[in-house]
């Protein structure tokens, strides 16, 4: 009952902003979408009062979660499930469903998993419950979807010439981490403060993942689970993922027109109790304990109405999603 559980290299992110606001929902269940390293279920399993049900997409995180199967017993329940499948999971009383998007310390820092620029050999970059791998992305995908991809989710300046080389490069060898960020040093010349490889690796790293309709579908069926007056927070660690995050709050907490002119498909109805229209962000402290902490984001809402049905959510992202449905066409 006393076993101690060994949390690994992880430091949750905006731990204690979390609790506040999910605290004053205590007593039921908590959906904890992004298990990880169990930083966030472990706090909220101190209270006697709360149940966890977690999901993780990534197999490695089973043995953190055995642990907690042996302290908590019945009050924890864990799924090797991506996200969006949540609308499979069957709960009564759920109070809160959390994200905390991204990576843990322990899938960066597992340099076999190719997930960062640090890595040698394979580009992999899996976290879980994939169809194909990062090497299939450099190997099969043609020019023109390699740079939308850079383009579109990395922001990047260089997409056109980074993606050009690749697919010279890759007729006569086969490319490898190391290969990649030699291929990015040699085009961009210039000093910046990022690492130069930051923004290619975050564009491959969501097209392996599928991580812009995670996201999407993740939230749309959140709300779908989550009873009336529950909360649903997320934290995000980069501007697309928070430009979902907002759009998605923004738009159904507020009533766009009560026009009785106007056609009923515009909706009338506020479906989210939106408290803080900006973002919570980590304290300087925080960020100096833990420096990777600094491009978090977390905002939440609360529940108002069922019946949401978010097509314009979906149809304004449309252009993203399109990217991460390329064929592999080379
Ligand atoms: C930033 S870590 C979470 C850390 C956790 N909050 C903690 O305190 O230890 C993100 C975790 O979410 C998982 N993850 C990311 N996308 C997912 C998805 N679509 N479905 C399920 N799990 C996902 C990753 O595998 C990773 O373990």
């Amino acid at each position: 009952m006393n076993a101690t559980i060994n949390l690994e290299k992880h430091f949750p992110v905006l731990l204690n902003e979390l609790v506040s606001i999910i605290s004053p929902l205590y007593g039921g269940t908590f959906i904890d979408c992004t298990f990880g390293a169990g930083g966030y279920s472990k706090k909220i399993l101190e209270n006697n009062l709360n149940n966890i049900v977690a999901l993780d997409r990534d197999n490695s995180v089973n043995s953190i979660a055995n642990q907690f199967h042996t302290k908590y017993k019945k009050r924890f329940k864990f799924h090797n499930k991506k996200f969006s499948d949540i609308d499979q999971i069957k709960e009564d009383n759920i109070k809160a469903i959390i994200f905390d998007l991204g990576y843990s310390l322990n899938q960066i820092s597992d340099l076999n998993r190719g997930i960062s620029f640090n890595s040698k050999g394979k580009l992999d970059m899996r976290m879980g419950l994939n169809d194909f791998s990062c090497d299939d992305v450099i190997l099969k995908m043609s020019q023109q979807s390699l740079f939308k991809i850079f383009k579109y989710f990395g922001d990047e300046k260089y997409a056109k010439p980074i993606s050009k080389k690749i697919v010279q490069l890759r007729k006569n060898k086969k490319i490898k981490t190391e290969n990649l960020v030699e291929i990015i040093e040699g085009i961009k010349k210039k000093k910046s403060g990022k690492n130069k490889s930051t923004k290619v690796f975050q564009a491959l790293r969501i097209f392996v993942n599928k991580e812009i309709t995670e996201l999407m579908y993740g939230l749309i069926k959140a709300y779908n689970i989550l009873p009336v007056g529950g909360l649903i927070a997320v934290v995000t660690f980069h501007s697309i993922e928070d430009k979902i995050v907002k759009f998605f709050f923004k738009e159904y907490s507020e009533v766009k027109n009560s026009s009785r002119y106007l056609p009923k498909s515009i909706s009338t109805k506020k479906y989210f109790n939106l408290t803080k229209k900006k973002p919570i962000i980590p304290s300087s402290s925080e960020i100096n304990i833990n420096p990777p902490s600094r491009s978090a984001k977390l905002r939440f809402a609360y529940k108002l109405e069922n019946g949401c049905n978010f097509k314009k959510f979906v149809s304004n992202f449309n252009y993203l999603q399109d990217i991460e449905n390329l064929n592999f066409d080379a």
